[in-house]
């Protein structure tokens, strides 16, 4: 596949889309925008909803390749993450085939594997093929995402990345997020390998960087040419000093998917 040049970003809205609007464009990618919400300083952006099929088709017309993060990124009753997550995504994969776009990066999430048991001591990293075990109806809807792209590729030879994202944001804000957190610079070297990778059928990776305390194998997103520069440890002392060390008997600490398996966020709108 040649190189993407352009790339529709879906959820540009958000909180990732932002910091990835701002860092993709030094890589050379020329980004066409979409979310259900206005995007701020974007007058250009699409405001669409993904449940709106004709829109969908219209956005991913010309592009390249598909960055894929919009939806529901918390906990939230079965019938909206239906609408938005799962019937969402299927509207743009079905776009995607029926246009010809050759590559999708798909925001998979860590909640996909949410109840898998958190390393501890000297416990092996969480191989990428572990058993889904999803923590929400949301952790869910990241599976049948996974579900999907492995089908229009082996259906249809339209190619995935799913990024099975820990948490990308500019600082880690818990001791948990000291294992799982990829820097927002982390996250845009990810995309970009994901989008320039040769051959990738439907691959799938976690995203994070290379934390010192590290839960999972980022061997299949090194694989890519993912090569992360950025690691938590830093931060690893405040956030210790201010909220104490991940307890063993606390279910909330239990398991990768941390409080979604307890006590999820709920999706506010
Ligand atoms: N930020 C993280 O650390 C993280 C971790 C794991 C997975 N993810 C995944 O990455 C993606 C982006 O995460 P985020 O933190 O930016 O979430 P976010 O909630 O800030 O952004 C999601 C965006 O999607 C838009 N959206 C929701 N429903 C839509 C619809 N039906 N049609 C069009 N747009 C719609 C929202 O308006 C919003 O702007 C999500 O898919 C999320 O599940 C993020």
């Amino acid at each position: 596949m040649p190189a993407p040049r352009t790339v529709l970003l879906t959820g540009a809205a958000g909180g990732l889309g932002t910091l990835m609007r701002d860092l993709l464009p030094a890589y050379g990618y020329d980004l066409r925008l979409l979310d259900l919400r206005p995007v701020e300083g974007a007058p250009d952006a699409i405001v669409a909803d993904l449940a709106d099929k004709d829109a969908v088709r219209e956005a991913v017309r010309g592009v390249d390749a598909i960055i894929h993060l919009a939806g529901i990124s918390l906990e939230a009753p079965f019938e909206k993450i239906l609408k938005a997550n799962i019937e969402g995504t299927y509207h743009l994969y079905e776009a995607a085939h029926a246009e010809g776009v050759g590559r999708i990066v798909f925001a998979s999430s860590n909640h996909a594997v949410g109840y898998t048991p958190r390393p501890q001591g000297a416990d092996p990293l969480i191989p990428i093929d572990t058993p889904r075990r999803p923590d929400t109806f949301y952790g869910l809807s990241k599976s049948f995402g996974e579900d999907l792209a492995q089908f229009y590729w082996d259906k249809h030879g339209l190619e995935t990345v799913s990024v099975r994202i820990g948490s990308c944001f500019p600082e880690p804000t818990s001791v948990r997020m000291l294992s799982l957190w990829m820097s927002p610079a982390d996250g845009a070297r990810l995309l970009h390998a994901a989008l320039t990778a040769e051959q990738v059928g439907h691959t799938v990776v976690y995203g994070s960087s290379a934390n010192t305390r590290l839960w999972w194998d980022l061997t299949s997103a090194r694989a890519l040419g993912y090569d992360p520069q950025d690691d938590s440890e830093p931060y690893a002392e405040k956030l210790i000093a201010e909220q104490g060390e991940l307890q063993e008997g606390n279910e909330g600490h239990a398991y990768l998917g941390g409080q979604f398996v307890t006590d999820p966020p709920i999706w506010p709108y």
